[in-house]
């Protein structure tokens, strides 16, 4: 914990597909709450790689949806670094179900841009050990050819 009190995390943020044209908007939400963008990068998930990103959730009913509609267009991934990043990040994406976040938290990315409880616009991590996967399933430390992605900001 800092001289505050809060403690300094770093989390990964994912734009959905539904989500991706507003992503000017989403970046303007995580400016405003004084989060840092240390990686980012667009891409579009192959089934196989959206059913990986969401293994936890193989076995439930909403899985073979929830992986169609993760690999059906580009998706940004980003890893944010702040004050408590990680449930700072899901305040702002808000209830997991559009319809729900619409009518418990107006102001959220979900209310504002998602369409259901699918299509919902945004991930965030849920925990430390999850943001470390998913950090890692975006922008892996064994990176090959090209320029490297470790470039990143110590301080905000
Ligand atoms: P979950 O981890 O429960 O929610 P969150 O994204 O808020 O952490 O679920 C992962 C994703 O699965 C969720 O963002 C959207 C999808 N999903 C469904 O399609 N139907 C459902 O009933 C649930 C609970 C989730
Ligand atoms: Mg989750």
């Amino acid at each position: 914990a800092n001289k505050l009190g809060s403690k300094k995390e770093r989390t990964l943020a994912m734009v959905k597909p539904d989500a991706l044209s507003r992503l000017g908007d989403i970046l303007e939400t995580i400016h405003a709450a004084k989060l840092i963008v240390i990686k980012a990068k667009m891409t579009t998930l192959t089934l196989s790689q959206a059913s990986d990103f969401y293994m936890e959730h193989q076995s439930k009913p909403f899985f073979s949806n929830l992986v169609q509609f993760m690999s059906s267009g580009p998706v940004v991934a980003m890893e944010l670094m702040g004050d408590e990043a990680i449930g700072a990040w899901r305040r702002l994406l808000g209830p997991t179900d559009s319809a729900t976040a619409r009518q418990e938290a107006q102001d959220s990315v979900r209310a504002r841009f998602g369409t259901d409880g699918t299509q919902n616009a945004g991930h965030g991590s849920d925990s430390v050990a999850s943001a470390a996967r998913e950090v890692e399933f975006f922008f892996p430390s064994t990176a090959g050819h090209g320029p490297s992605n470790t470039a990143q900001y110590t301080e905000c």
